[in-house]
């Protein structure tokens, strides 16, 4: 049966500008706090790591933590491409990185420090994992991929939310972000695979590195 916030998503198959007509919807706005919410709940997670971690160890695991909820009009984009209805049901069902937190990390051990912790708190529920560290993408990129499942407590309901975090150190976050330019500007560009084959070098390259800065690290401590 469809819901009256489902009947008025149906304007957004009709409308050339979905992020004004999502912007208007009260029902929208109000699941987009709970992702919103949802990622304050695992950035404070990941930040009360970080400090027990700089007290008891003297160093964080982290560098930085970024968070982002998709874009109204990329949400409506992915739900057109999995060939979907757009309602507020398949939007919480299809997709799972309407929140999205990105943690840096100096380290790759740290990484795998930090998601196990993550993981194996009583209310989080990993229900995917995509590790790109142990097995990079062909084209280079790496970084552990969680979907996990966090409670939000509202005023008279509790709620489970997905999160999608992404885990990487800061040469695979810096990597990506030379590939993301490279996935853009392809069309425009006379030997893309020339471009690609360099960029794989320097994912290997970096990961090597990223492992040296590591031993040295250990040896250090
Ligand atoms: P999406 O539809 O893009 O979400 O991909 P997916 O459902 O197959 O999930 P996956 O876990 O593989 O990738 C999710 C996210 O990881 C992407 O949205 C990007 O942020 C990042 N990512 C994955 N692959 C690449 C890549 O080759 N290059 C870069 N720069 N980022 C990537
Ligand atoms: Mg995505």
């Amino acid at each position: 049966m469809s819901t009256e916030a489902d009947i008025s998503m149906e304007v957004l198959l009709n409308s050339d500008n979905p992020d004004k007509v999502l912007k208007n919807m009260q029902p929208f706005l109000n699941l987009m706090m709970c992702y919103e919410c949802a990622l304050m709940e695992i950035e404070t997670k990941l930040k009360i790591l970080n400090q027990e971690f700089a007290l008891v160890h003297k160093r964080n695991p982290f560098e930085s933590i970024k968070c982002r909820l998709k874009k109204p009009v990329s949400i409506v984009e992915k739900l057109k491409k999995k060939g979907v209805d757009i309602t507020l049901d398949n939007i919480q069902n299809n997709l799972t990185d309407i929140a999205g937190v990105r943690v840096i990390c100096s380290f790759p051990e740290d990484i795998y420090v930090l998601s196990e912790l993550l993981a194996k708190q009583d209310d989080i529920k990993v229900i995917n994992t995509k590790d790109y560290i142990r097995n990079p993408k062909p084209n280079g990129y790496r970084s552990l991929h969680l979907i996990v499942e966090v409670p939000i407590f509202l005023s008279n309901e509790k709620k489970i939310m997905n999160v999608e975090v992404q885990f990487r150190t800061i040469a695979m976050d810096f990597w990506a972000s030379l590939d993301h330019k490279l996935k853009y500007k392809k069309d425009n560009l006379k030997h893309p695979e020339i471009i690609a084959q360099e960029l794989k070098k320097c994912a290997d390259m970096s990961a090597a590195m990223d492992y040296k800065m590591q031993e040295i690290r250990n040896m250090l401590e």
